[in-house]
């Protein structure tokens, strides 16, 4: 299958499969222990009906949104996701281009192959850049004037990872720290030719943002056992109120899942908050997100501004996010399949396929514009 005959999110995920060696898409793909709340954030937005209406006026549509007060053409944005140079060489720079080509934020990942700066350089626009809290203060705040210095327009701040979900995947197939590599690894890598390439001839083989600023990090090991001895159960409110203090720009909380919670990030200073489970990739057991965000909405839509990630693989579950309540949708593995499928080129058809799915449905819908995909739109 070419990119060409892609229909589908789907058909880009069988695609990302062929091309990306297996432990790579296992890392991709998994969610953690049980996966019943990755299952249950696809499940959840399938269940949810949208009404049809016929004979509403529904022409000259558009999907123009307004998110942290930037005007954009489309109610989405790319969700941080760690490691994604793994699925195309240089893919944080591939997915930065396709989203800035698509008018739509980009979010960089702290643990991102590419660095902040390489990113800075290949692109025009302002992209977002995820801060994961680490015990090295020093280190976060580097981190922090690297992103300010890179001209960074919001800081998305990841608040659900004090301590990694794991993912079992990852432990059968090495993907642990330290990494364990299998014969099998090797085997599977070697019978994947265009990946090893285009792995090959990227930037780096690491964690950009890391590399040459921690002594003993020289290696992959190295790294790994770094970065999981940095993830700080200790983390409190007071720690956000740090990091604003560092950051006076847009502040975005991601992996907010409950009412009190969310009362507490609106309390906090912060712009707008994420409604996300990380994908399902850590608190096992956590209800969906999209069963959360109404909830949310309702108890702090006034006071912040809310996304949503979670499951979002069509533009019907983009509407369905939009009719609850959420101002923008972040995509996760949806654009991580058009990465690892084709580069630059398959994330800009993720957004494409997406994009084009939202205004059919839209028309069906009898809306035209965002503001109107309300929860009257919804069958309850
Ligand atoms: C492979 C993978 C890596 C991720 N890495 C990060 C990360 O580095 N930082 C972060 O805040 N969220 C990370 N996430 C979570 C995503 O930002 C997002 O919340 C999630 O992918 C949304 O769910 P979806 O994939 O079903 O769309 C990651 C998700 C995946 C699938």
């Amino acid at each position: 299958m070419s990119l060409k005959s892609v229909a589908c999110i789907e058909d880009l995920r069988r695609l990302a499969h062929r091309r990306v060696p297996r432990d790579f898409m296992g890392y991709y793909e998994s969610g953690s222990y049980s996966e019943s709340t990755l299952a249950a954030n696809l499940a959840d937005l399938a269940r949810i009906n949208i009404r049809q209406r016929v004979l509403a006026g529904a022409a000259n549509r558009n999907q123009h949104q307004t998110v942290l007060g930037i005007s954009q053409p489309l109610p989405l944005a790319l969700a941080p996701v760690g490691m994604s140079g793994m699925a195309y060489g240089d893919g944080e720079i591939a997915a930065a281009s396709a989203a800035e080509k698509a008018g739509i934020p980009y979010t960089l990942s702290t643990l991102s192959i590419c660095s902040i700066e390489d990113v800075a350089n290949a692109v025009s626009k302002p992209f977002w850049f995820q801060l994961y809290f680490m015990k090295d203060r020093g280190f976060v705040a580097d981190l922090i004037a690297r992103a300010r210095a890179a001209n960074c327009s919001a800081l998305v701040l990841t608040v659900d990872l004090q301590v990694l979900g794991q993912r079992h995947r990852d432990v059968r197939n090495g993907l642990t720290v330290p990494p364990r590599v299998h014969l099998s690894t090797i085997a599977h890598i070697l019978s994947k030719p265009s990946w090893v390439m285009s792995v090959l001839m990227g930037k780096r083989k690491t964690f950009g943002n890391v590399a040459g600023r921690i002594p003993g990090t020289e290696n992959l090991a190295s790294y790994m056992d770094w970065i999981g001895s940095q993830f700080d159960q200790a983390l409190s409110w007071d720690d956000v109120a740090w990091v604003r203090e560092q950051w006076p720009g847009k502040l975005i909380i991601k992996g907010i899942m409950d009412v009190e919670d969310a009362r507490l990030a609106a309390k906090s200073g912060a712009t707008a908050i994420v409604v996300s489970n990380h994908g399902g990739r850590q608190l096992d057991g956590a209800v969906s997100s999209i069963s959360m965000l109404p909830r949310i909405v309702d108890a702090v839509g006034a006071e912040t501004e809310i996304l949503f990630d979670g499951g979002i693989r069509s533009g019907q579950d983009v509407f369905r996010a939009l009719a609850l309540g959420a101002k923008a949708c972040l995509l996760g593995r949806a654009y991580l399949y058009g990465l690892g499928a084709a580069g630059e080129a398959g994330v800009s058809k993720a957004i494409d396929l997406i994009a084009k799915e939202l205004d059919v449905t839209m028309a069906l819908a009898g809306v035209r514009t965002i503001d109107q995909i309300t929860r009257e739109r919804l069958e309850t």
